[in-house]
């Protein structure tokens, strides 16, 4: 593996606007797996998030609580660092966009496309929805109201900037064909193809209706649109265009920009358009994901329906929260949260499935003084099961990779439980137990321990992109913890295992959880 394969994955940056809930949390423990699984697989990986701080919906909810708006974010993005750390996310950054690293950025960038003419001023009068933030003409709004969120618009005029997106769109369009896999999944590239089509209208790049913002280097009377603002912080965390831009040079361009389905369009459409205008190479990958639902529809405060995180962490810990979101969002779709569900997989997967493996057959070698395993059998010696297992356990690392090449998390772990499964099935099929009766069978029943041993080793690497604690704790019990080269992804070859190991059954990993409370 050569040392200087570099990764940059990055999520939204969120907004202030509220405490994080469930919805949320998906994203980042979906980009925090991709990024870890990178990092384990040989590549430097710069993995960011942060929090898109500015615009007229922070200003004001920061007003109604008689705060500044500046003291009102600052509190509330602590709460997002705190979740973060709580769901073991491994982040390289976290970028502001109230900090002034990022701000220079922005308004260098503005100046530069007002410079070279991409950015130019005009009146304008347009269909306005204040939630987002945006300008619509009439023939985008749906029966009237915001094509988005379909709330009510207001016609407003005004003297604005304008972005020339329209300028780009052919190159655009092309740059989307010749790369399949710049907007992913299809369903979603095929939406973003018809919206270009469709045609693309210059972009209204500043408002003047609020003052919380990045105001226009050349213009203080405007503050630049708080979408273009955001999309800057991909650039402006990597140090772009200032002094020590070592980070830029290393990282740039991204290697996946992680969006939900509803911002899709800012990141493969406006964002593009503005990185050519700048003359700075596209993003690799936009990938959209599904969300999460409720009963009812969409979580929001309004509704009252927001599901906290750090409850669910609280209650079932770091590592069921992680693995629920993980492997029950399939790429593409929505799926409906319920904590019943969120309970049977813990139940199934996690405590009969993984949790019942590593107890049962660590509890035997334990039991049965097996704890220095001796050598297996040679391989010629294999049994028709021990094949089978040994076949499958070394297949399942190829497999999880094309699989998260893919971005395909879901699939991965459901390829990572079908080893885990068939490591169970083999428990059952050799019966340990029975071969401890039987002197004779020592020796056998030394391989079949072996082999299942071997096995926890492989499953504990293929889930520690995935799950953030529970790999240390088996560690800890195959007595491998100080060991870091027997846990690597190159060390998934069947058999380094070593003999002399001092193996100990320590508690449950995941011990079944009764009832839903
Ligand atoms: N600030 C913008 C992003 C700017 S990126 C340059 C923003 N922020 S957000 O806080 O509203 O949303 C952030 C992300 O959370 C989005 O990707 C959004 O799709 C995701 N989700 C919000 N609710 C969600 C669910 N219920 N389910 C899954 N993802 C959800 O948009």
């Amino acid at each position: 593996m050569s040392p200087n394969k570099t990764f940059y994955i990055t999520t939204p940056i969120y907004y202030p606007s509220d405490h994080l809930h469930i919805g949320h949390a998906y994203t980042t423990v979906a980009a925090d797996a991709i990024a870890r699984f990178k990092r384990l697989t040989g590549y430097e990986v710069w993995f960011l998030t942060g929090s898109d701080e500015h615009g007229q919906k922070i200003e004001r909810v920061a007003l109604a609580k008689g705060q500044k708006p500046q003291t009102y974010v600052d509190n509330i993005v602590q709460s997002f660092q705190h979740l973060w750390a709580r769901l073991a996310i491994s982040n390289n950054d976290f970028i502001r966009t109230s900090e002034e690293r990022h701000k220079k950025v922005a308004r260098a960038l503005f100046q530069k496309l007002y410079e070279q003419g991409d950015i130019f001023k005009a009146k304008y009068q347009g269909w306005y929805c204040s939630p987002c933030e945006t300008f619509w003409t009439e023939g985008r709004l749906r029966e009237g109201k915001c094509p988005d969120c379909e709330r009510p618009v207001e016609l407003l005029q005004e003297e604005s900037y304008f972005f020339r997106m329209s300028k780009y769109a052919e190159a655009l369009l092309k740059h989307i064909e010749t790369h399949p896999e710049f907007i992913l999944p299809l369903s979603r590239r095929n939406e973003m193809v018809n919206f270009i089509k469709s045609g693309l209208e210059d972009l209204c790049v500043s408002r003047t209706t609020f003052s919380w913002g990045i105001t226009v280097p050349f213009d203080p009377k405007h503050v630049i649109y708080v979408w273009v603002d955001a999309l800057v912080n991909y650039l402006s965390a990597l140090g772009y265009g200032g002094e020590d831009a070592g980070l830029f040079r290393k990282f740039w361009p991204p290697d996946v920009h992680l969006v939900g389905k509803d911002i899709v369009r800012f990141h493969a459409v406006i964002w593009p358009a503005i990185l050519m205008a700048a003359g700075l190479p596209l993003p690799k990958q936009i990938l959209g994901h599904g969300w999460l639902l409720l009963e009812g529809g969409k979580m929001s405060k309004s509704k009252g329906n927001i599901i906290d995180p750090l409850l669910l962490i609280d209650k079932y810990g770091v590592d069921a929260v992680r693995y629920y979101l993980l492997s029950e969002l399939p790429p593409g779709s929505d799926i409906y949260y319920s904590e019943e569900a969120l309970v049977n997989r813990i139940n199934k997967d996690l405590a009969n499935d993984l949790g019942n493996l590593v107890s049962r057959v660590l509890g035997m070698v334990e039991k049965y003084n097996m704890s220095i395993l001796k050598r297996p059998l040679p391989p010629d010696d294999r049994e028709k099961a021990d094949q089978e297992l040994i076949t499958l356990a070394e297949k399942t690392p190829l497999l999880v990779e094309e699989l998260m090449e893919k971005r395909e998390i879901a699939n991965a772990l459901s390829v990572i439980w079908r080893l885990i499964s068939r490591a169970n099935k083999y428990v059952d099929e050799t019966a340990p137990w029975a071969l401890k009766k039987d002197a004779a069978k020592i020796k056998r029943l030394n391989t079949v321990l072996y082999n299942l041993t071997e096995t926890i080793r492989f499953i504990g690497v293929l889930i520690s992109p995935f799950l953030a604690e529970t790999p240390a704790r088996i560690w800890e019990q195959l007595g491998i913890k100080e060991r870091p080269e027997l846990y690597s992804w190159a060390s998934l070859a069947w058999g380094r295992l070593p003999v002399e190991l001092q193996v100990h059954r320590g508690a449950a990993i995941f011990p079944r959880i009764e009832e839903v409370k």
